[in-house]
């Protein structure tokens, strides 16, 4: 048996054809699909956990740091979603350039990246619903609204939202676009009302010192803050719902990252130029820091916009789980019977219901760092894994017709290689340890069932007469 067998990518192309994933996604859709999945717990909550505890005002940097990581990946990681337009990601990329192996680590990573990172979101939703529900009077039982770790039961508006968005996916893309467009919008503005209303209380004595912990801590922030970035690759997921793949998906890809980052580096300056990062380590630094200034009204008006925006990166990342898991059953990966698209709704319906369950009961009952920690380390390999692809297709597959090219490929690359893995360096080692736990598991079942249920074993079987 072959672990480094490759699908041809006409394969993909002729998978793509034969399916029914309706096409009703354009370049603004993409982009705004992007920006819904990137903009979230990260800005809104990790922010002030990094700052406290790792950067200080140096948080700004690690946003920075990150940022780049981010765009030099983005850039490999377009080249390949406008040539190998399936849905999967890096996945489906792995399949086609570098072998079965890597694209079942590459799909069961970003299995647990996708699942935890949206229980972390959710938790972060959780804590600006309960937050704003306290300062209005309504104090939720600690049993239903902390996890059992912190003393409650369950993080049960948590565990609610990630359901509510399962339905929404189970009836329909285009429905649940057109929520996400909504959203988005909501979101965007109020991160511009945070900009306008802090801006003019920023102190710089709140910059000094800029790097209480140091180069390490800088490091550090930018390792946790990564999870702020996580998101811009699920546009790519949508590849095969996208009406012009080819031009809509770098479109997607790099506006949304490039947006996304400078609103970001706007926003840590300003929330540690308000207060002292001291203060930050709070459920809702963003409403926290407009609180201490005296904007209570805008402090609400920016914590309803929170979870709005909070919800669209739910919406994304469940939906871009739900997609890989339907690419990875197709090619026999995992139980085909799961793969079966609705017939009135035209979406995997049940892939949708397993992830919506699944990652409802880790956001009621796990811790939220923890989850980001674990998500980062998965898409930080992940993305390694996407660097190397792109150089091996360019090798393998010259004339392979690539409607983006990244520019100066080695380089960014190996630019792309490099920042991730220091990144994954800079992670604690129990989220090492975790991650690789899971890649051995994977491994098991892959050498157990996947390898011999995968359709290019079938196809080595002989033809009969
Ligand atoms: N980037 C997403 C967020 O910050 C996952 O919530």
């Amino acid at each position: 048996m072959d672990i480094f067998r490759k699908k041809s990518i006409d394969s993909i192309h002729r998978g793509i054809e034969s399916k029914n994933l309706k096409r009703t996604l354009g370049a603004v859709d993409l982009v705004l699909l992007g920006i819904g999945c990137v903009i979230g717990t990260g800005i809104f909550v990790l922010t002030g956990i990094a700052a406290a505890r790792y950067a200080g005002p140096g948080i700004t940097i690690s946003f920075i740091i990150a940022g780049i990581a981010c765009i030099f990946t983005a850039l490999a990681y377009a080249e390949l979603a406008a040539a190998v337009p399936a849905s999967g990601t890096v996945y489906a990329y792995s399949y086609v350039s570098l072998g079965e192996i890597f694209a079942w680590l590459a799909g069961w990573s970003l299995i647990l990246e996708y699942s935890v990172g949206a229980s972390a979101v959710a938790a972060g939703w959780s804590g600006y619903l309960t937050e704003l529900m306290r300062s209005a009077g309504l104090t939720l039982p600690e049993a239903l609204s902390k996890i059992p770790a912190d003393g409650g039961l369950i993080n049960l508006p948590a565990a609610l939202v990630v359901l509510l968005i399962m339905g929404l996916l189970v009836v329909g893309t285009k429905e649940s676009a057109t929520l996400n467009k909504i959203l988005v919008f909501v979101k965007l503005a109020v991160i511009f009302l945070f900009i306008i209303l802090a801006a003019p209380a920023v102190n710089t004595i709140n910059w000094e010192p800029l790097l209480p912990f140091g180069l390490l801590g800088v490091a550090q922030g930018a390792s946790i803050i990564f999870f702020a970035y996580t998101g811009f690759d699920v546009a790519a997921t949508a590849a095969e719902e996208c009406r012009n793949p080819n031009r809509d998906l770098p479109i997607g890809i790099i506006g949304s990252l490039v947006i996304c980052t400078i609103l970001y580096i706007v926003v840590a300056a300003i929330m540690t130029g308000v207060v002292s990062y001291t203060a930050l380590d709070t459920p809702a630094p963003v409403t926290y820091a407009l609180n201490a200034i005296g904007q209570g009204l805008g402090s609400a008006i920016v914590g309803v916009g929170a979870i709005a925006g909070i919800t669209t990166v739910l919406l994304v990342l469940m939906f871009g789980q739900s997609r890989l898991l339907f690419s990875m059953s197709r090619d026999g990966l995992i139980p085909e019977r799961i793969c079966k698209v609705h017939h009135k709704f035209g979406t995997p319906h049940l892939i949708t219901l397993i992830v919506g369950l699944s990652v409802a009961l880790v956001a009621g009952f796990m811790p939220m760092g923890d989850m980001a920690e674990l998500a980062n380390v998965c898409i930080l390999f992940v993305f390694i894994l996407a660097a190397i692809g792109v150089l091996v297709l360019r090798i393998r597959s010259p004339d392979l017709k690539r409607p983006f090219r990244c520019p100066a490929l080695p380089i960014i690359s190996a630019a792309a290689i490099f920042s991730c893995s220091y990144l994954i360096f800079s992670l604690s080692s129990g989220t090492w340890y975790k991650f690789v736990i899971w890649c051995l598991a994977g491994l098991l079942i892959y050498f157990g069932y996947s390898c011999h249920k995968s359709h290019l074993n079938k196809k080595r079987a002989p033809i009969p007469p």
